[in-house]
Formats: C-alpha cells, structure tokens, sequence
C-alpha cells in the first residue's frame, strides 16, 4: 500500500486502508463494522451504550464474520456524584414540557446511563482481545489501561486540544485522533471543560502533528475525498469518519434522526449539554432551541438525558439528540461498504 503518503496507521494497526469507521455510541451496528471491516477499513464497535452481555454478543457476530482488525471503544468518565437537588431543579425546568405533551412528572426519573470502561469491561477485552481499544474522555485508571495493554491491544484515545495529545502520549496511547470541533457527538474534552479551547481540525490537527511522536488520526468534519486529502496534507496518518456512516443503511438512527440529517443544513448544528450533561454536537431541535444548547443546569453527565427521556417518548424530533457532525451535507445514501471503498478510490485518485 505504498500509495498512501502514510502508512504507520496501517502497520500499526494491521488495516490496509487508512480509514477508521468511527464508534458512535447507539448509531453504530455489528453489520457497519463488518462492513467497514470487508473494505479494508478499521471498524469500531462503541461500548458505551451496551451492556456487558450486549457487547459480549456484538463481538461474537463481529469475530464470527470477520478475522481482520477491529477497534472496541469505551467512555472512561468518572461516575458523577449524587445531587438531587440539581436533579430536582433541572425536571423543574422540564415541567412545562411533561405538562403540554401529557408526560407524566410525577412518575420516577429514568435514569439515563453511559457505562465507563471498568474491570468487566476489561474482561471483555481480555476475552476477545480486539487489535484495538479506543477511549473517549480520556484513558482509564493506570491498572486497567495495563491490562488492556497486556492483551496486545493497540490504544487510541480522543484529544480535542493539544495538551490532552501530549498527555495521551505520555500516557501510553500508540496513536492520537485529533478531534476537531466539527464532529459529531461528544467531544472528547477532559482536560479542561473550558468550551474555548475547542478548535476547527485544519487549526488542531498540524499542532498535535507537532507535538507529539505518535501517529495522529484526523477526525471532524471529514465526509469524502477531498477531506482526508487535505488530513493527510496537514499531517495525519488516517482519518476517523464518524456522521458520513450514520447515513448508510447499517446505522441505527431513529426516524426522527434520519430525516434531520438528510435536512438539516451545516449551519444547523450546535455543541449541546442538555442530552447528557457533557457538550456534544447534534442537529438544533425544539428543545436546544428553547433552552439554550448549553444550559448550567443539567445534570453531569450522563444523567440529564434522564428527565428528558420521557419527552422524547412524546415527541422524539424535538427532545432527543440527533448527534452530527458538521459534514452533514456530504453524506450519502449507500451502503458501508461501497462508501468506504468510494473513499479509498477517490482518495488514491486525487493523491496520484
Ligand atoms: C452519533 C455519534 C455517536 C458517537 N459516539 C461516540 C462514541 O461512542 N465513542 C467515541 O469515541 N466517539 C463517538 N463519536 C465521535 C466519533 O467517533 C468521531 O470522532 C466523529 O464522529 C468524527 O467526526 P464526524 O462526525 O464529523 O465524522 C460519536 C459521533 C457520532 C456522530
């Protein structure tokens, strides 16, 4: 593969594409990553909606379906402490909505739950032994991330700042994704919760490049060709595409979802906390709208999605998170498959 000007990605994690097909929480299916997988691609399978018998049954089908590298992805947030009373006031807040859409308030908050990666989700990975593990949030305690390690495993992990890549480094990870402001979902921020210090990938991208020694892996706003062209002129050695996957037929995306992505305009997505409690960007619906994207009041993550899910049962468009990235309008009805291998034959040809 001497044709991609790049090729530490794919030595080190044993892909013969530069492409990785981002994990994305919900929207990502066993059938995306094998397909990913079948073109040459990294597929990643997230964790952090699943249970550990749900994660444990998705590698199975994987593993069964294919013998190439795959990537298993986990949060590593800290459970946040409890305080009702910010729980209370922030279903306070909601009240108006429970009244008008018939939602009953009195009834018990669901709880709104992201599993952090912990020791049995570490036995995951020592029973499966994916070739890679990737973090969001960060990396988890010092005793797991050696255990993850010591399956052979290569670790990747989010940074949104250049900081967080030199603390990455330090920290054990093999390769960094750059994650600009223009992705979909949450950000990856742990260093500081400071929203100022997130940048534009073309800004973030050649700094981590600069500071750090390992591989870097440009994510954000990439939908097509033209995009990991210009990742690899700033110095990535692959590319992580996360919104541009959500429109193959292998997502699982709510009807809702589907319609607003395939309508939204770019200019139509904004970083919100109200869903879960950290910023990540989504299509503006009613309830952004009217609260504020950003709104001090919801609970730490991941418990404000909690009051809202009764919303959502009411009204799904309005009150439920349609995560995308800023990309939208470059995304494609076809399948995993054919979009990757569009992405590789476009790519080569523009790098001829
Ligand atoms: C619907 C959705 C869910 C996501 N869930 C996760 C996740 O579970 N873990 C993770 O590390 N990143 C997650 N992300 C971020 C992606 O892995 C990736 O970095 C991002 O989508 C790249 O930007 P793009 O959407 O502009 O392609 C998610 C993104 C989206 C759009």
């Amino acid at each position: 593969m001497s044709t991609w000007p790049d090729t530490r990605i794919l030595d080190l994690l044993g892909i013969e594409v530069p492409i990785i097909q981002a994990p994305m929480a919900v929207g990502t299916t066993t059938a995306m990553v094998i397909a990913a997988n079948k073109a040459g691609a990294l597929g990643s399978m997230p964790a952090a909606a699943l249970s550990i018998e749900q994660l444990r049954d998705a590698l199975t089908t994987i593993r069964q379906a294919s013998t190439r590298p795959i990537n298993v992805n986990f949060f590593c947030h800290q459970p946040p402490e409890a305080d009702d009373e910010r729980d209370r006031k922030w279903k306070a807040l909601l009240e108006p909505y429970y009244r008008e859409l018939g939602a009953d308030f009195d009834a018990p908050t669901p709880v709104s739950n992201r599993a952090p990666f912990n020791d049995a989700a570490c036995q995951v990975v020592e029973e499966f032994r994916p070739e890679v593990v990737s973090f969001h949030f960060g990396l988890p305690e010092k005793a797991l991330l050696d255990r993850v390690k010591a399956t052979g495993a290569k670790v990747l992990s989010s940074a949104t700042t250049v900081e967080e890549a030199i603390w990455l480094e330090q920290h054990g990870c093999d390769a960094i994704i750059a994650m600009g402001i223009e992705a979909g979902g949450h950000r990856g921020l742990f260093l500081s919760d400071d929203l100022n210090t997130q940048i534009g990938l073309m800004a973030l991208l050649p700094q981590i490049v600069d500071a750090v020694s390992v591989p870097v892996i440009a994510a954000g706003g990439i939908g097509d060709a033209r995009g990991i062209v210009a990742a690899f002129a700033l110095g990535a050695s692959a590319v992580q595409i996360g919104t541009a996957y959500l429109f193959t037929p292998e997502a699982n995306v709510t009807p809702s979802h589907h319609h607003a992505l395939r309508h939204a305009q770019a200019s139509q997505t904004a970083l919100t906390n109200l869903f879960t409690g950290r910023p990540a960007r989504g299509i503006v619906n009613r309830v952004m709208r009217e609260l504020g994207a950003i709104n001090p009041a919801a609970p730490a993550f991941p418990k404000s999605g909690g009051a809202l899910m009764p919303l959502k049962a009411k009204d799904e468009a309005g009150f439920s998170n349609l995560w995308s990235g800023q990309a939208l309008r470059l995304g494609k009805d076809i399948g995993t498959y054919d979009l990757t291998r569009e992405l590789v034959e476009h790519t080569l040809a523009k790098l001829k």
